[in-house]
């Protein structure tokens, strides 16, 4: 079957509303500054709101845009073998205070969404950890074992709602499904109002910690007591968070399908690894994750999905293809609490590692309680170090070292931009410098640096996307340079098309 031709966008995204929020003018000194328009900072804004606090979220794009808009939205405490990986690295209190504060969030979601009358397709599902074959039982059993133990109501079940034969699945029941645009979008209409802002089109740009903290942004200085950086990487480097996640990209597709789709919210262990939910007669499937920035990413992420969907459900029509990524924390858990040690002004939140709407919401309610006094979340302390993660810590930056210099002894691919097919993309190489040079469906050349803004490596072509991106922390840039995901905040520089 050939492949369809349906343009790259999130089913969820389709539900972006057409108003938008302003940017700031007169109104620039609040309680909180929530940097990050996604579904950590909302919440965070919201739950600080609650608490009296004035607070305003700044959004560089629009609200719910960023990964908390391109998911397979499962809410869910079951989340494949995370809580067996926390507890093999950081130990069973540490994954049993996850499984119980992830447990937590799902019913604040549920909770907020009654209470501000959210209208997003909020429906309880139950959320399976799915073996698809004998090898991958026992991983299985262990998490069925450690969420048990965690005070999970788990139950181990033979089969599951997935047209093809299984091993055996551990079944958390009544978990919880949504549209997440309308869910965030429902929470900055909660969060504005009563002296409450919502800025989308502004970007920070850089901060100064000192009492109050002063943000500069795309649209001027704003200040407040206190930031929360939930911009999903960290944008500044002073808490080196780039070097201790790494950020993993994994693709969706959405088919309207012929009989009754799968209602579950399953995933498989092993690897390919294969999410499912269900969207009204919509099957979404997720799959073909990889580092980002990896070599060679193009279609194929897509087909391969594709593939798997119509090998097992009966595909009407695709309808809908998207892609995203999230960070992976080197020890397996998030980091929430503050942004330095040593800071009381500055708090951050990040690693949710594609776990990020319960472990956002979980964010959320770990930081509204310490900017209100509270102690925080020693377990998830940005600054831990956990000595069983290290290995993983020195295979990530050796990763990093290599990309660096790996990348700039490859050879220029092409001499001249006139080279170049509508639709490709290629590098031209003068002395040092590379060229970026992709050439659009009409004829248009784009040409950019390749150097990324962040720390210098050389950015990758992504067909699958068409986009630059860096195979060192994850930033992402479109044909023309902006930036589309961080850390990196600056665009790469514009090149005149070399060669035409
Ligand atoms: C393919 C995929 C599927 C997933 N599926 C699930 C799932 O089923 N269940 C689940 O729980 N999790 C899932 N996740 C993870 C989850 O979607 C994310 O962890 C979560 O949405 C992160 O939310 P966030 O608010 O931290 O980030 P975002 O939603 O990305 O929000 C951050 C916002 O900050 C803004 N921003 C960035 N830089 C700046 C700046 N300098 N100034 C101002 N604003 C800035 C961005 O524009 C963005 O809107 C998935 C992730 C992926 C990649
Ligand atoms: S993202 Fe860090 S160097 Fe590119």
């Amino acid at each position: 079957m050939p492949p369809t031709t349906t343009a790259a966008q999130s089913l969820w995204l389709a539900a972006l509303p057409g108003t938008t929020y302003p940017q700031p003018s007169d109104e620039r000194a609040f309680d909180v500054l929530v940097l990050g328009g996604g579904i950590t900072g909302l919440t965070t804004a919201l739950l600080l709101k609650g608490r009296g606090a004035r607070v305003a979220v700044v959004e560089a794009g629009r609200i719910g845009a960023g990964v908390s808009g391109n998911n397979t939205a499962k809410v869910t405490a079951l989340q494949s073998t995370v809580l067996t990986s926390i507890g093999s690295t950081r130990g069973t209190e540490v994954a049993d205070e996850y499984a119980a504060r992830s447990l937590a969030a799902v019913e604040l979601v549920a909770e907020l969404a009654a209470d501000e009358g959210i209208d997003c397709d909020l429906q309880r599902r139950d959320a399976f950890t799915v073996a698809p074959r004998d090898e991958e039982l026992a991983d299985v059993e262990r998490e069925f074992d450690a969420a048990r133990r965690a005070g999970l109501p788990v139950e181990m079940t033979p089969s599951v709602d997935l047209p093809y034969p299984v091993s055996g699945a551990v079944r958390l029941r009544d978990q919880v499904e949504f549209h997440p645009v309308k869910y965030v979008g429902g929470l900055a209409a909660a969060v504005e109002g009563d002296g409450c802002r919502v800025f989308e089109g502004t970007r920070a740009l850089g901060v100064t910690d000192r009492s109050p903290v002063r943000v500069e942004t795309t649209h001027g200085p704003l200040t407040g007591d206190r930031v929360v950086v939930a911009t999903h990487y960290p944008v500044w480097d002073r808490g080196l968070y780039f070097a201790r996640v790494e950020a993993s990209r994994s693709y969706c597709v959405a088919a309207r399908v012929r009989g009754e789709p799968a209602r579950g919210m399953s995933i498989t262990t092993g690897s390919p690894t294969w999410s499912y939910r269900s969207a009204g007669d919509l099957m979404i499937v997720l799959g073909s994750d990889h580092p980002a920035g990896a070599r060679g990413v193009g279609r194929s992420c897509y087909t391969a999905i594709e593939e798997h969907l119509r090998e097992h459900w009966d595909v009407e029509e695709v309808t809908h293809r998207w892609s995203a990524q999230d960070p992976i924390p080197y020890d397996h858990t998030p980091m929430i609490g503050t942004y330095t040690p040593g800071s009381s002004r500055m708090y951050v939140a990040t690693g949710f590692a594609k776990w990020g709407l319960s472990g956002g919401t979980m964010a959320a309610a770990i930081l509204a309680e310490q900017l209100s006094g509270g102690p925080g979340s020693a377990a998830f302390s940005p600054h831990r170090v956990s000595p069983r993660g290290l290995a993983q810590l020195a295979r990530l930056n050796a990763k990093v070292g290599a990309d660096l210099v790996g990348d700039r002894l490859m050879p220029g691919r092409i001499s001249s931009a006139a080279e170049l097919a509508p639709g490709t993309a290629g590098v031209v190489r003068s002395g040092t410098e590379r060229t970026g040079v992709y050439r659009d469906p009409d004829g248009g050349l784009h040409a950019v640096s390749m150097r990324c803004t962040h720390l210098g490596c050389l950015v990758r072509f992504n067909a699958a996307e068409n986009s630059w991106d860096c195979p060192c922390h994850g930033s992402r840039f479109d044909v023309d340079g902006e930036v589309l995901e961080g850390p990196a905040v600056r665009p790469l520089p514009r090149r005149d098309p070399p060669g035409e």
